[in-house]
């Protein structure tokens, strides 16, 4: 059997509760165990530079060696201590969706590919268009994260609005905006002099000013403004632009709009959210990402445009080894819209993980993520060492050590990395360094939040 690739059911199925096992203690212990570590290279790389054996080496090894020199090496970004970057708090039937989606080796990429899994992509990304407050015409794909969202939609603009001749064209963002947009738009062609990177207002939001000054001042230049890329929740601060109001300045000056909600975009879900976001409704593009604030595994991002027919203008290539797969009008293929041909099932997770826990847990669950932020404020506002930087605001705090300078921040880099309670991150505001907690996990409780303030003013007392 051994040559098939194959093994007996009995020793696949002990395989796969073995597998289960070591997942659901992992989730079932997070709590008590640290967030996670960081291996030295010196000592994790050469435990893996080896040929790949000639012969089968035993089950008992193999997965000895996984439990010990790998997943232990890992940041738990479900972990309810993970406050860094932006946590990944994904859910169990969301890993049991991949699971089904890689145990069925799903292909996503067309419909005779797979007809179910393209029918339920469709729906899903229905109801994110509903959310989002998109028009009928709106559609959309799933990708990989944030950074191919941005990528896919920014090439569609280009294509849709450029015919793909960029030389002349200028966009504009706010320098909060996330480095995957500088990369995609390198990526597609754009050179650093037709980016404008503004400087944000002091709420680190893109000011209107500062992009109707940049606008008029290339066209008088002969350049011809083609983008803007506004902010549902930056990744520093979770600032948002003034959506709405970017959103005519577009339609005035007949430029693109592109949202990047990555972070941000899902909590439109709920009340409050719906509320901040106001006129994200009105963009042409928007990144989304159910792997960070719609508690999904990663990889599981998505794109949604206004007019989902660009898109397919865009991507849509019919070579004759895909005859067969483009011969049904009616039948969508997810490869027509993205860069993806073979592309897994990532909506399979968001579908089970709603129709298991209702839409109204992961709107509680959002919500959550708001109250955490606050309460955090609430608490660093008591303590006369700390300082609030920027409010809560969509989930993410950001405070400052009085008389902390670049090397105190370091050393409480290394000092959490060495105790592993838990995990905030850094980041620069208007050239200040500071700490920054993201709080989207809705098994944090705020017992975790006084515990880790108090353990990161210990540690700050202490180094
Ligand atoms: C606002 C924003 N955009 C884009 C990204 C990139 O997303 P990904 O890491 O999923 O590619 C991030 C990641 O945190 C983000 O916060």
């Amino acid at each position: 059997m051994k040559e098939k690739l194959e093994i007996p059911p009995a020793e696949m199925r002990a395989l796969g509760y073995r597998v289960v096992d070591l997942i659901v203690d992992h989730y079932a212990s997070l709590n008590e165990n640290i967030v996670g570590a960081k291996g030295d290279p010196a000592v994790l790389r050469p435990l893996f530079r080896q040929a790949p054996p000639r012969d089968p080496a035993p089950a008992d090894e193999i997965f000895a060696r996984v439990e010990r020199d790998v997943l232990p090496y890992i940041m738990n970004i479900c972990h309810p201590r993970f406050f860094a970057f932006v946590p990944g708090p994904s859910n169990f039937v969301s890993v049991m969706a991949d699971a089904l989606a890689a145990g069925f080796n799903v292909f996503n990429g067309s419909w005779l590919g797979g007809s179910g899994p393209a029918a339920l992509e469709l729906a899903v990304i229905e109801w994110f268009r509903e959310w989002c407050g998109f028009p009928e015409e709106a559609g959309g794909l799933f990708v990989s994260g944030g950074s191919m969202a941005n990528l896919t939609a920014l090439a569609t603009a280009r294509h849709a609005k450029l015919n793909d001749r960029c030389e002349r064209a200028v966009l504009y963002y706010s320098d909060q905006t996330h480095s995957s947009v500088d990369r995609a738009l390198g990526v597609i062609g754009f050179l650093p002099e037709q980016i404008r990177r503004l400087p944000a207002d002091a709420s680190f939001r893109l000011s209107m000013d500062a992009l109707a000054r940049a606008v008029a001042n290339d066209r008088a230049a002969g350049l011809q403004p083609f983008a803007v890329i506004a902010n549902a929740g930056t990744t520093n601060t979770g600032a948002i632009d003034p959506l709405r109001e970017i959103a005519a300045f577009c339609r005035a000056e007949n430029l693109w709009m592109h949202v990047d909600g990555a972070y941000g975009a899902a909590a439109v879900i709920c009340q409050r959210g719906r509320e901040l976001l106001d006129g994200i409704a009105l963009a042409d593009s928007l990144s989304f990402d159910p792997h960070k604030w719609l508690f999904q595994t990663v990889e599981c991002g998505c794109v949604l445009l206004r007019d989902a027919a660009r898109m397919k203008a865009t991507y849509r290539i019919m070579p004759e080894y895909l005859a067969d797969v483009h011969r049904n009008v009616t039948e969508v293929n997810p490869c027509d819209y993205g860069i993806q041909l073979t592309r897994g099932f990532r909506a399979l997770k968001v579908w089970m993980s709603m129709q298991f826990f209702g839409l109204d847990a992961f709107r509680a669950a959002v919500e959550r993520g708001f109250v955490l932020a606050e309460y955090a404020e609430a608490k660093l506002r008591t303590m006369p060492c700390w300082e609030i930087v920027t409010p809560a605001q969509m989930g993410i705090v950001t405070f400052a050590r009085r008389g902390g300078d670049d090397a105190f921040y370091a050393r409480m880099h290394e000092a959490m990395l060495r105790d592993g309670y838990a995990l905030a991150t850094s980041t620069v505001l208007n050239g200040r360094t500071v700490l920054r907690l993201c709080t989207i996990n809705p098994r944090t409780s705020e017992e975790d939040l006084r515990r880790t303030i108090e353990w990161l003013d210990a540690l700050a007392e202490s180094g």
